[in-house]
């Protein structure tokens, strides 16, 4: 079998580095807030060219906390994608807005020219998704952004390390969000996020809220870490031991990046002649590929047969936001939402992580090259 994704090959491999440096870790007598935490978040700044940012307990912790950030009331407004995680949607929620669901275009994010017609007198944000490994048509959305004088914050949990005409996406919203999920380009083995952001002020209101709302930034207030807050907060820290893993993961991130991109090349390289729909690269983009989604009309069919012979897949996602039974009363009609409903019947995920061997990728392809063949009989 195949699996759609497993951490055990990598874990094998660095497994000893880890476990040594957690013991060191934990023989220090710091659980929070220690030299861990604060090396990762020096050493994720300088690599995503960032001059602010904090880490966080998770993906979906830094979307909510930049969201309180901006002092959303409630009964406004952000904007998203459709074609999103669960997460996207339960943050705005979560932080008292209202999301307003926009389609997609044929590369699966978000389509710029229809964000306009959902802005309103209560419209504060837009929250760009770079899903599957790939940046939004950033420009497009800035200059709707500033027209409208809206935030971005946007949504880099599944494309940490790609790319918008050369710069990093997280580099251009006034806060940008990360998830280092398992499964994630950068995972730890338990939960974790990150939130950069541009200004310094923002810094230190996130860095309050995401515990309780202390202040630790400012020495010269007089509640400086004192048990007093100055906002309604949160707790959401990254240990020392997710801290850890992570310090060790990064180092190998870039290698991991170029492994995927290697991958997907392959995989473009042996299914470019089908009549599957191949993962659409935008010329402004480096794709670091989170996911290889891959779209057929018979996606069903095909997702069984390929499981059959031992190869898993994920449909990521299968259901649009508006149709899950939380989320009905925010739903647009589904015909506003055309392209999320069609690729949502029709997309599917094939195995794509750093430990994948090539011979797997080539035996995958002759598998699922095989299913069309006798699908297209
Ligand atoms: C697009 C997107 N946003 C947000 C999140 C939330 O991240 P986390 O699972 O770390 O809370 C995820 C991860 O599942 C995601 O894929």
């Amino acid at each position: 079998m195949i699996n759609f994704w497993s951490y055990k090959r990598e874990y094998k491999k660095i497994k000893n580095k880890i476990l040594i440096r957690i013991d060191k870790t934990i023989s220090k007598g710091n659980v929070f807030f220690g030299d861990e935490l604060n090396n990762f978040e020096k050493k994720f700044l300088k690599k995503y060219k960032s001059k602010f940012g904090v880490a966080v307990g998770s993906g979906t912790d830094a979307l909510l906390i930049s969201l309180s950030a901006l002092n959303i009331k409630r009964g406004d407004q952000i904007i998203t994608a459709a074609n999103t995680a669960i997460p996207t949607i339960s943050a705005i929620i979560n932080s008292g807005a209202v999301p307003k669901l926009v389609d997609i275009r044929d590369d699966y994010l978000i389509d710029p020219s229809k964000i306009e017609k959902q802005i309103n007198k209560k419209t504060r944000a837009i929250i760009p998704v770079h899903l599957y490994g790939q940046s939004c048509d950033m420009d497009k959305i800035i200059k709707i952004a500033k027209k409208y004088n809206l935030k971005i914050i946007e949504d880099c949990a599944q494309a940490q390390g790609a790319m918008y005409k050369n710069k990093f996406v997280g580099t251009f919203g006034d806060f940008a969000c990360f998830s280092f999920y398992p499964t994630k380009i950068l995972g730890t083995y338990g939960d974790g996020g990150f939130i950069i952001t541009k200004r310094f002020n923002d810094y230190k209101k996130i860095k309050r809220l995401r515990f309780y709302g202390i202040e630790t930034t400012d020495k010269k207030n007089k509640f400086f870490n004192k048990y007093y807050a100055n906002d309604n907060g949160f707790n959401s820290r990254l240990d020392e031991i997710q801290s850890t893993i992570l310090n060790i993961k990064l180092s190998y991130t870039d290698n991991f990046i170029k492994k995927r991109i290697n991958l997907a090349k392959i995989y473009i390289k042996n299914l470019k002649d089908t009549n599957l729909k191949l993962p659409s690269v935008n010329n402004f983009s480096k794709h670091v590929y989170h996911l290889f989604t891959v779209r057929h009309r018979q996606k069903n069919k095909i997702v069984k047969l390929l499981k059959k012979n031992g190869v898993g897949t994920r449909v990521i996602y299968p259901y649009p936001i508006n149709i899950m039974k939380a989320y009905k009363k925010f739903g647009t009609k589904e015909n506003n939402l055309k392209k999320t409903f069609s690729a949502s019947k029709e997309i599917f995920s094939l195995p794509l992580y750093p430990e994948l061997k090539i011979s797997e990728v080539n035996s995958i392809c002759k598998t699922l090259k095989k299913i069309l063949k006798l699908i297209d009989q």
